[in-house]
């Protein structure tokens, strides 16, 4: 998500005359676009902030002036505290304030003191934010659903992203129209906790996920959906008859459970144990046989024994996980386990995440292993290292590398697998998908 705010912000600047550059050395402004959700994210920042200050003093001897904002989520939490350990800093909104950035900019060129702005505004943001363009995409991230109203005990997200808000119907209907009338063939739906979302459809009260999904299903053009980040609890019958029925959502699903222990479950306050997600698994799967799963983890929760550790191993050999995020856990100024009696030390913690991601590991190169021999289609959407190789995604999300001419950028292609690597596969150009064998709506139209 904040790829995609960092797009907006840059959309949002164009029109007053800013473009981005690749270096911040010669920026006259500089946004640093921030995670607070571990420590060291959060610990990033200053230590980034310290050099950029360099930077600064450097061109302000040269008489050209660098303007420096600290927006995202740790503007969020700390605001005035940023202010006070690095007071060189111009700008510090969160991630609900970003669409008034012109208007911020234009305060800090005309007053003296830093702009604050941490608000949560009454109206959505998104009201003021100008149409998403593909410009060049063929695979984009759309937000339809911001925040979380959770409150995992280990989590900063429902406090710096606030409470749960869904996009209305027609507005993500109309940004995807956009994006996919632009070129944009792939969509990434993007929520907190994008299964909450209830977006308002005019006549027809709210649509769930799955209907939503439906909906954008009919788009011409828009041959593959994805959404991220799910919470199993819920996950409901509509998604799941989604991946039974739409062709054009994806057969990947990042599907974080966290830990395999239900006492550790219940102490993260997940409203699902062990056995609620691998059920969830099995019904997902059962409407989608080839659906491939990918998780989030973390190891060393206040409280962890070896019995809680060993079920969350367990739990990866039962699910067969094609990819997986792990972490150590990392307490949150703010949240209830930080407080937790029982801190687990750091090198057992550094022992349980090693142990871990070499079994997820071996599951992800299992699977890449698997795809060898077989036929997949690949959307390429951009540049491989190499001259005259382009790379793309299969439908399970692993890049893989063909040599193809660049006309194919931004088509759906078949390939047959031939090599796999731990992170990668690589694919010979089998031909070129006619268009309309593109799966779609058009696909569905001329049938
Ligand atoms: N410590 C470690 N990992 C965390 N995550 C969220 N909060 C913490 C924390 N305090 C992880 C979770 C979440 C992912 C985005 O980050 O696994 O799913
Ligand atoms: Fe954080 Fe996700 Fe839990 Fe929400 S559901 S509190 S975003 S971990």
């Amino acid at each position: 998500m904040n790829v995609y705010d960092a797009e907006r912000m840059t959309d949002l600047l164009a029109p007053i005359g800013y473009e981005a550059v690749d270096i911040p050395d010669d920026a006259d402004l500089v946004i640093l676009n921030t995670c607070h959700i571990r420590e060291k994210a959060a610990e990033k920042v200053y230590s980034d902030l310290g050099r950029l200050r360099q930077m600064k003093a450097v061109r302000a001897d040269g008489g050209e002036p660098m303007v420096l904002a600290v927006a995202g989520c740790v503007a969020q939490a700390e605001g005035e505290e940023i202010l006070r350990r690095a007071p060189f800093v111009d700008m510090v909104f969160g991630p609900q304030a970003y669409h008034r950035l012109p208007e911020m900019v234009a305060r800090v060129h005309r007053e003296k003191g830093a702009v604050l702005d941490t608000e949560f505004p009454a109206r959505s943001k998104f009201d003021y934010l100008p149409k998403p363009e593909a410009q060049g995409r063929f695979s984009a991230f759309l937000t339809v659903q911001e925040g979380c109203d959770k409150f995992c005990t280990f989590c900063v997200v429902p406090y710096t992203r606030g409470a749960e808000t869904s996009r209305p119907v027609a507005d993500v209907i109309a940004d995807a129209g956009n994006l996919a009338a632009g070129g944009v063939r792939e969509i990434t739906l993007l929520g907190q906790n994008v299964n909450a979302y209830h977006g308002q459809a005019r006549g027809f009260g709210t649509k769930t996920l799955g209907k939503l999904i439906a909906a954008l299903a009919d788009i011409d053009g828009l041959d593959r959906i994805r959404y991220t980040t799910s919470y199993p609890a819920e996950i409901d019958s509509d998604l799941i008859n989604a991946h039974r029925d739409i062709e054009q959502l994806m057969p990947y699903l990042h599907l974080p459970v966290q830990s395999g222990s239900d006492r550790i479950l219940h102490a993260m306050n997940r409203r699902h144990g062990a056995s609620d997600y691998k059920r969830l698994v099995e019904r997902l799967r059962r409407a989608r046989p080839d659906l491939a799963l990918s998780s989030d983890f973390i190891v060393g929760f206040p409280g962890e024994s070896d019995a809680d550790f060993k079920a969350t191993m367990d739990l990866v050999d039962a699910v067969e996980f094609v990819g997986a995020y792990s972490f150590k856990y990392s307490p949150r100024p703010g949240t209830p386990a930080a407080a937790l009696l029982g801190q687990v030390p750091d090198d057992v913690k550094s022992e349980r995440l090693q142990a871990l991601q070499e079994k997820l590991n071996a599951g992800q190169a299992a699977f890449n292993q698997g795809a060898v021999g077989k036929k997949m289609s690949v959307l390429l959407d951009g540049a491989g290292r190499h001259s005259g190789q382009l790379i793309g995604r299969s439908p399970y999300m692993q890049a893989v590398h063909v040599q193809a001419p660049e006309d194919h950028l931004g088509k759906i292609v078949e390939l047959e697998i031939e090599a796999a690597h731990p992170n990668s596969l690589a694919g010979t150009l089998l031909d070129a998908l006619p268009e309309h064998e593109n799966l779609g709506a058009s696909a569905e139209a001329m049938a």
